[in-house]
C-alpha cells in the first residue's frame, strides 16, 4: 500500500483508511454495534494489509475495539485520528484525557473540530482550536484540523494557518458532501443524533423514517464545483487533505472500484478514509487504493 504524508504534518499514512464510523439505521455507527474483538481483528487485518490510518470520534463508540486492537500493534506504527464535539477550553481537555484513557494510549495522531458546517460554527470553536493547539505543543497530539460538513466551514479552513489537515466528503457521484446549505442530509443527520441519544423512547417507525433518503442527499453542480475547488485551494496551501464518504455511505457499493479510483487518482487529496466491515472489503480496497493498481 502506497503512504502518503498529509500535508507539513510529517505524518505518514497508507493512502486508504479505515474508518469506524459508519451510519447504521438504529441511530448507531455499524463498527461498534460489532462485537469489540471482531472489530479489532479486522483493524488488525487492515494493519496487516497496509493500513496504518484508523479514523474515529468521541462519537462513534469505537474506542474499546481500537484500545483492543492496540494490544496487537505497536502503538507508534499506526495513526489514529480523533475527532471532538467540545466547544470551550475544560470541555476540550476533558474529551481530549478521557479519549488518551478510553484508548489507553499517551498522545492522538490526530485531533480533529468534529463535522463542522458553517465558519460561524467553526468561530465558536476558535477555543477548542486552541486548546488543541496547546495540546500539541504539549506532545498530547501530532497534528490538528477539522472535519467539514458544510462549504461555509471548508472555505473558512483557507483563512486559518492553524488549521493543518481537513477531512471533506468527497465521491464522483455528488452524494452525501458538503453543500451551501444545512441541507436535508444535515438537518437529518442531526435528528439521527437526537435519536441515538433517546432512541429507545421512540417508536420503530420514527427511528427508520430519520435515515435520509438518497435522492435528497445529492448536491448541486455549483456546489460539487465549489467544493473541489476549495479543496484544490486547501491542498496548495500545504495543508493536509483526507477524503471520507467516498461510497456515499454504501450508496455507490455497487461502483465501489470506480468510486476508490476517483478520489484516490484526485490530486488534492492526500488518503481517504472507508468505513470496511469486512475482510473482503478491505482486500478488495486495498488492490484498488494502490496507485500501481489498474484493477
Ligand atoms: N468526520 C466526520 O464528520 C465523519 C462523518 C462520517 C464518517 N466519518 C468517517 O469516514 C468514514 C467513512 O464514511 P462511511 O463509513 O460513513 O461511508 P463510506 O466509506 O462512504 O461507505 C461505507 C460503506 O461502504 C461499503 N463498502 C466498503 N467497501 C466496499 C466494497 N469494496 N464493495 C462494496 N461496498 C463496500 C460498506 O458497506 P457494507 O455495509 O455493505 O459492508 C460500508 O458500509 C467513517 O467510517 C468514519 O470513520 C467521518
Amino acid at each position: 500500500m502506497n503512504r502518503v504524508t498529509l500535508g507539513r504534518t510529517g505524518i505518514e499514512v497508507s493512502k486508504l483508511g479505515i474508518g469506524t464510523g459508519t451510519a447504521h439505521p438504529s441511530g448507531h455507527c455499524a463498527q461498534a454495534l460489532m462485537e469489540r474483538e471482531k472489530l479489532a481483528e479486522l483493524l488488525v487485518f487492515a494493519f496487516d494489509h497496509g493500513i496504518n490510518f484508523w479514523d474515529t470520534a468521541v462519537q462513534y463508540g469505537t474506542y474499546p475495539h481500537i484500545r483492543e486492537a492496540l494490544k496487537h500493534v505497536k502503538r507508534s506504527d499506526v495513526v489514529i485520528t480523533t475527532k471532538l464535539l467540545s466547544t470551550h477550553k475544560k470541555d476540550t481537555i476533558r474529551d481530549f484525557n478521557d479519549s488518551l484513557r478510553a484508548l489507553n494510549v499517551d498522545y492522538i495522531d490526530v485531533c480533529l473540530l468534529h463535522g463542522i458546517k458553517t465558519e460561524r460554527e467553526l468561530k465558536t470553536k476558535l477555543n477548542a482550536l486552541d486548546t488543541l493547539l496547546e495540546l500539541k505543543r504539549e506532545g498530547k497530539v501530532r497534528a490538528v484540523g477539522l472535519s467539514s460538513h458544510g462549504i461555509s466551514a471548508l472555505q473558512a479552513v483557507t483563512k486559518l494557518p492553524e488549521i493543518e489537515l481537513v477531512w471533506v466528503r468527497l465521491n464522483f457521484a455528488g452524494i452525501c458532501m458538503d453543500s451551501c446549505s444545512l441541507n436535508i442530509y444535515d438537518q437529518r443527520a442531526s435528528i439521527s443524533w437526537i435519536k441515538k441519544t433517546a432512541q429507545h423512547l421512540l417508536p420503530e417507525r420514527i427511528r427508520t423514517a430519520v435515515r435520509p433518503k438518497p435522492e435528497s442527499q445529492l448536491i448541486s453542480t455549483d456546489d460539487r464545483q465549489a467544493v473541489e475547488d476549495t479543496v484544490r485551494i486547501i491542498h496548495s496551501q500545504s495543508k493536509g487533505v483526507v477524503g471520507m464518504k467516498v461510497l456515499a455511505e454504501g450508496q455507490l457499493k455497487d461502483d465501489a472500484q470506480r468510486s476508490l479510483r476517483y478520489v484516490r487518482d484526485l490530486p488534492y487529496v492526500d488518503s481517504f478514509i472507508i468505513g470496511m466491515l469486512n475482510k473482503d472489503e478491505i482486500v478488495e480496497n486495498c488492490k484498488t487504493a494502490d496507485v500501481n493498481s489498474e484493477l
